[in-house]
């Protein structure tokens, strides 16, 4: 595993939330919240990243974690680029180490990357000049540290900070998702009571994963009486085809109903990063409806990232 850290111990690069301390974990929740405001409000900002320019090189598509960067480096002074990366599927890492060797000598200091294969992220840290950073905003199945993040703060939000007195269901295609992992790792960090892993036997990830993790393939079971019910997108871009389920027969078995969420407490808040099936995996009843925390989701990725930013730019040493 790629090392994160300088020498002295700060956070130089985010591709993944594994090794932060609870500390670090909560440091950098209690720095977000700072950042979070509420419509209407004009949004903090600062000039901590002033000087400084990123590049957004996404070759996988998004929209809110795209923006929400673009946004976090702006409000921190930074200058932010966004690039259009076409690369070969062949020998990507080259490839993409090609177009950073080119950003660098135009003196760009931080590069946040998207790619659909795992490994490319950590390819490009090792590569990069001493005095540049590299954070991931999605890498394949792996890891979506800064999701993660404002999964936890979202739920902090709403439920305060004892995760240990909280059980948490993350549902549906968790095999395939990025965002299930980083959740396991930030909650799992912040010592959740529970999480539960509910899925079809297909969509489970492998025995050894998400090692603590409650396993359940039925949702009425695995949905009773938890505190937050975190939903997923079918991953198809990262299934063989014949492996696609049925969009009406998923919805029938595992799909978010306003019924099955009332078997979780009735203060229970609903979850989904995004982009959603509606209608496949949750109904717009819920989806759109009193319990659901969405919309906040959004809200703190900005937050979540200026926070993120602003700790690895200027490194403070944190609590250990
Ligand atoms: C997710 C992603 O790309 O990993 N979206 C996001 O970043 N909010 C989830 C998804 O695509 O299903």
């Amino acid at each position: 595993m790629i090392n994160q850290r300088r020498p002295d111990g700060s956070l130089r690069h985010l591709i993944t939330l594994d090794g932060l301390s609870r500390a670090e974990l909560e440091d950098l929740l209690a720095r977000a919240q700072h950042f979070v405001c509420e419509p209407g409000e004009q949004p903090r900002a600062n000039q901590s990243l002033a000087g400084i320019t990123i590049g957004n090189l996404f070759t996988e598509p998004s929209t809110r974690t795209r923006v929400s960067f673009e946004l976090a480096g702006r409000r921190l002074g930074a200058e932010v680029v966004n690039l259009e990366v076409q690369l070969s599927s062949r020998a990507k890492g080259e490839t993409m180490l090609d177009t950073i060797y080119t950003l660098q000598a135009l003196h760009f200091d931080m590069f946040i990357i998207r790619d659909s294969q795992a490994g490319v992220v950590a390819h490009v840290a090792e590569h990069v000049q001493p005095h540049v950073s590299v954070l991931s905003a999605g890498e394949a199945h792996v890891s979506h540290p800064t999701q993660g993040l404002l999964d936890a703060l979202t739920i902090r939000q709403r439920k305060g900070d004892r995760f240990d007195r909280l059980t948490v269901a993350v549902v549906g295609d968790i095999r395939h998702s990025r965002v299930a992992r980083s959740a396991y790792e930030v909650l799992w960090g912040l010592g959740v009571g529970e999480l539960r892993l509910v899925a079809p036997e297909a969509l489970m990830p492998e025995p050894g994963e998400f090692a603590g993790g409650r396993r359940f393939t039925s949702p009425e079971e695995g949905l009773r009486d938890v505190d937050v019910v975190m939903m997923l997108r079918i991953q198809k871009e990262r299934m063989e085809q014949a492996a696609i389920p049925d969009g009406d027969d998923y919805f029938t078995r595992f799909g978010l109903t306003p019924a099955r969420l009332a078997l979780a407490r009735p203060d229970a808040i609903v979850m989904h990063p995004q982009p959603m099936n509606r209608g496949i995996e949750i109904d717009s009843a819920v989806a759109d409806g009193p319990q659901s925390a969405i919309r906040d989701q959004v809200r703190n990725g900005v937050a979540v990232r200026m926070a993120v930013l602003e700790a690895i730019a200027r490194p403070r040493r944190l609590r250990a």
